[in-house]
């Protein structure tokens, strides 16, 4: 396992080419197993999920091939006919995205067995929906061993709602869309996500022959189609990161220039920044935000797109231990998103959670600490509030943030982070320490 170690009290400074979205790339990876031709994505980012994403289309029969500078952004992918019958690959029970293969195997090839995608530390992640909505299209379901298994000769196109009891389904809708663009006849989906991976995923089905009318809304119209081709598609970028940097130079009372950015897609995070003070300039495809010296408290009430974004909620939680005054968190989406509480509590901040809310008081400055990450965006806040603290913060479980952030230490060194990639030792005497740390034995014996 690695840590990462952080000594604080740093503000951030300079400029950052934000990444690829993970959660565009991966259910556009997914739908590639429906073209029967060759495809190239370009701007895919270089992530723990997406690995294991395309080592199990690979198991599947899809060849996926890194571009030849190693940078590792552009996929060449070729499906073969028939696909394989699915296999039951590690990849697919790690991470969730897996479950977004289940449309596309149906429709291209008529029967699919993917695994329950597990739950995590932000709470429940039912799949009901998906379910629903592929029912609805004429695929049997039933579910085995942890195991769906979907079977469907041919899709009919249908008219049904992926309305859940927090909105609307981003992966649901994703699965149940790709399914319907080779389903017979129209497709209606109410109720559906407005995400913009959604509206990436879609663009890219398009660009594939699809025909998809009312991206962007919550009513998508698809008239399938016979087969799909490949194309040339580049991803979007990850207006998660890029919020994930803002709350960076946010936090640490720095200034930061992003580009390879859609300002469009940050506008409720936008907006809250400015309200908690910050000066923002922004351009087609770049953002520039100025700290202020006090961050005045906010209110944060997660929501489905376009409200504020249930993946920047852990990261404005950070912030607002440092804010001047009392916060309040709220999260629909993921009520029990607050896993990272009781980190943040290590490190100093003032922070009391319920069901569905946090309250923080903000203090006057974090101390450095040995923390945890619990979950993706939950690591990402604990190394925003390391950043601010004093002293130095062990951040370990960065396997966690891997998934989602693409080399998080090398992004935040280049904007004057004191960062580092560390492998954890084994626990001596039931305490793990980072490799570069004097050892106990050491000091036992300096001591001695
Ligand atoms: C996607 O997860 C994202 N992941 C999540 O990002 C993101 O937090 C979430 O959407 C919400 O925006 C990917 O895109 C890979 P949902 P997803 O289905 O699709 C309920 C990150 O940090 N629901 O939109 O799994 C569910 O319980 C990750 O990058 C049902 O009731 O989330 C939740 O309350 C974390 N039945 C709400 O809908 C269903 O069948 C939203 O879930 C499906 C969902």
């Amino acid at each position: 396992m690695e840590v990462f170690r952080i000594r604080g009290g740093v503000p951030l400074h300079g400029a950052a080419a934000v990444a690829g979205s993970k959660n565009a790339a991966l259910p556009i990876l997914a739908a590639t197993i429906l073209a029967r031709g060759p495809l190239t994505l370009r701007n895919v980012p270089r992530l723990t999920d997406v690995a294991a994403l395309v080592e199990l289309l690979e198991q599947l029969g899809v060849a996926v091939d890194a571009d030849r500078d190693g940078a590792g952004r552009c996929l060449r992918v070729r499906t073969i006919d028939p696909l394989p019958s699915f296999s039951h690959h590690e990849p697919a029970r790690r991470i969730r995205a897996t479950f977004c293969t289940l449309g596309p195997l149906l429709a291209r090839r008529g029967h699919a067995v993917v695994p329950l995608p597990g739950g995590c530390r932000i709470g429940r992640r039912p799949v009901d929906l998906h379910l629903k909505g592929l029912a609805a299209l004429g695929a049997e379901i039933r579910i085995e061993q942890g195991h769906v298994i979907a079977r469907a000769k041919r899709l009919i196109g249908a008219r049904v709602s992926l309305a859940g009891p927090s909105g609307p389904t981003v992966t649901g809708t994703a699965n149940v869309l790709a399914a319907a663009t080779l389903a017979r006849g129209r497709t209606t989906l109410l109720d559906a996500a407005r995400e913009p991976e959604i509206v990436d995923l879609g663009r890219f089905l398009i660009a594939m022959g699809a025909r998809i009318e009312g991206l962007g809304t919550s009513t998508l119209h698809i008239a399938g189609v016979e087969q799909l081709a490949g194309c040339d598609y580049c991803v979007t970028a990850d207006r998660i990161e890029a919020a994930t940097l803002l709350v960076a130079a946010m936090i640490t009372r720095g200034s930061i220039n992003l580009t390879n950015v859609v300002p469009e897609h940050l506008a409720a995070v936008l907006e809250l920044l400015a309200e908690a003070g910050a000066r923002i300039d922004l351009g087609p495809d770049w953002l520039r935000l100025i700290a202020p010296q006090v961050v005045r408290p906010i209110r944060v009430l997660a929501r489905p797109y376009p409200g504020l974004p249930t993946d920047v909620q852990p990261q404005l939680t950070a912030l607002a231990a440092l804010a001047d005054g009392d916060s309040n968190i709220r999260d629909e989406v993921f009520p029990q998103r607050f896993a990272h509480l009781r980190e943040l509590a290590r490190l100093g901040a003032d922070v009391r959670g319920g069901a569905g809310e946090a309250a923080v008081r903000g203090v006057r400055r974090l101390h450095g600490a040995r923390v945890a990450a619990t979950d993706l965006r939950g690591g990402a806040a604990l190394v925003l509030a390391a950043l601010a603290a004093e002293g130095t913060t062990t951040v370990r479980r960065i396997d966690h943030l891997d998934r989602g952030y693409e080399r998080f230490e090398r992004k935040l060194r280049g904007l004057g982070a004191r960062i580092e990639r560390l492998a954890e030792v084994p626990a001596v005497g039931g305490v793990q320490w980072p490799v570069s740390a004097p050892q106990p034995e050491a000091v036992a014996a300096r001591n001695a």
